[in-house]
């Protein structure tokens, strides 16, 4: 093996210098021995004594993910790379700039390899349509689009090229969960597989119902609420603004998480919503100010108030715009 020789109070600091350069070999054992240490390392470096020695194989996999692509990617191509990630139970989803593109293959074994999850796919495409899906591509390990995912000690089923899930909202949903309140009537508007539904139904005793357009997203919040035992949750199929009017009572909060087009639908929330009861609103904007004036401009037509009780920061979509949660308590303006 291709090593430096260095005197043995030397050996600390020129382990990091090589380190630093990139020059040390991270799958061989350093060895000290009474006068020298051997340090394994990539290539002949003219500064130092050159030996061939004989030294341990290190049968670890790579410490992380930077140190698995540091050969392809600057530390800042592999930080980006990272925050990109979305875990849903065996699956990564990663996002691949441009400029990164043709090394896809290695990007994707390196995250199977420093992940240990079962498949590997890169966004193809920004999430689109009125279901809110993404186009994926594979690009390691196997396959298989359906896994399911553990949040907050729920268990959610899904097929991720065909329903929209982010596991980025788990904050949100404990959140909502924990703001609930025993024998509630809830509906959540836009349900996907039922998420919230179900990690409310788990900490909460409450009447659920939950209603996505998305028929494949309506399949798998039922298996959901058999996967975790749940009951008191009705899962509908089809627009909400098409089958609200079946609905018998007014609920005492309402979901609302389309953050691009919940707005059009607060006409339907504004009847449903029980005096008192309360909005959990979502949108994409820079701010509150839009989406409070959106609340209060709703309410007025139905001659209702809007008390705004919390606001939030969910997840930064992109630079200066997030995806914001407004929770909002809604009065009749009779009842004053
Ligand atoms: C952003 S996703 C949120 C899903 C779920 N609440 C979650 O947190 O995972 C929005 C969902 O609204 C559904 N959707 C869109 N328009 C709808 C409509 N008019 N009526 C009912 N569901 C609709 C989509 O199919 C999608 O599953």
């Amino acid at each position: 093996m291709k090593s430096v020789k260095v005197p043995l109070k030397m050996l600390n600091d020129v382990r990091k210098e090589l380190m630093e350069k990139k020059l040390m070999r991270m799958d061989y054992r350093i060895r000290a021995e009474a006068e020298y240490g051997y340090i394994p390392v990539k290539k002949d470096i003219d500064e130092y004594e050159m030996v061939d020695i004989d030294l341990d194989e290190l049968n670890t996999h790579p410490h992380n993910f930077s140190e698995l692509l540091e050969d392809e990617l600057t530390s800042c191509e592999i930080e980006d790379l990272k925050t990109s990630f979305d875990t849903i139970g065996e699956i990564v989803i990663l996002e691949i700039p441009d400029n990164l593109l043709s090394k896809k293959n290695i990007i994707g074994k390196a995250t199977l390899n420093f992940t240990k999850r079962k498949s590997i796919y890169m966004k193809k495409s920004a999430v689109h349509g009125t279901i809110r899906i993404r186009d994926l591509e594979l690009i390691a390990g196997e396959d298989n689009p359906v896994t399911v995912h553990k949040e907050h000690g729920a268990r959610l089923k899904l097929n991720v090229k065909e329903v929209y899930f982010s596991p980025r909202l788990a904050t949100e949903r404990k959140r909502v969960s924990d703001s609930v309140c025993d024998g509630e009537n809830i509906l959540d508007m836009f349900c996907g597989i039922g998420p919230f539904p179900i990690v409310i139904a788990r900490n909460n005793n409450v009447n659920i119902t939950g209603v996505d357009i998305n028929e494949n997203a309506i399949k798998y919040f039922k298996e959901n609420i058999r996967l975790n035992k749940l009951k008191n949750i009705t899962p509908l199929c089809g627009d909400v603004r098409d089958v609200s009017p079946t609905f018998k009572m007014k609920f005492d909060r309402i979901i609302m998480n389309l953050p691009g087009l919940a707005y059009d639908f607060l006409d339907v929330a504004m009847n449903l919503i029980e005096d008192n009861g309360i909005i959990n609103y979502y949108e994409f904007s820079d701010g509150y100010e839009q989406g409070k004036k959106r609340l209060s401009d709703a309410a007025l037509k139905e001659n209702k108030n809007v008390e705004i009780i919390n606001t939030r920061k969910v997840k930064s979509t992109s630079p200066g715009e997030w995806h914001i949660s407004i929770d909002a308590k809604i009065t009749s303006k009779s009842d004053q």
